[in-house]
């Protein structure tokens, strides 16, 4: 039997959530007319998928199989940012859900795995670009949504 670090649930938790992301912000991507927000989706879509796979290898490398996990909020996601209501709507819509989320969401889990001793240096080194990379997105998402938001 091989050693498995308790934090690889974390990974595969991560896997998951960024691979989701990547589908939905790409689905909101295609449906949108707003050239700003549609770009600034499928960029970020981009990094999502990405970031997806980079944590399904990290996990592969820990020497763990990944684990499918559902999640009952992600249809009912795709279906609201593919829908016909505005721009605005869906934003309030996903700024509502994000704080339904129940703790500690897996941001504070993966902020917390980046102090902790006992993760290997390789995947906290991972965390911290990752992290760089998500509060870079969220900038961005922000000052779209923003003028969204101003606009209406
Ligand atoms: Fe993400």
């Amino acid at each position: 039997m091989t050693s498995r670090p308790q934090y690889i649930d974390l990974l595969n938790d991560i896997r998951l959530q960024e691979a989701r992301a990547g589908v939905f912000l790409e689905a909101w991507a295609k449906k949108t007319n707003n050239k700003d927000l549609k770009e600034c989706l499928s960029f970020v879509a981009a990094r999502e998928y990405s970031h997806g796979d980079i944590f399904e290898r990290r996990v592969k490398e820990l020497g763990s199989p990944t684990v499918d996990i559902d999640d009952p909020e992600f249809d009912e996601k795709v279906r609201v940012v593919t829908s016909d209501i505005s721009d605005a709507e869906k934003i309030a819509w996903l700024k509502e859900s994000r704080l339904r989320q129940p703790a500690p969401t897996v941001r504070e889990r993966y902020e917390a795995a980046m102090e902790d001793d006992s993760v290997d240096p390789l995947t906290r080194s991972l965390l911290r670009w990752f992290t760089d990379v998500e509060n870079d997105s969220v900038e961005a998402m922000s000052k779209v949504y923003a003028q969204i938001e101003n606009s209406g």
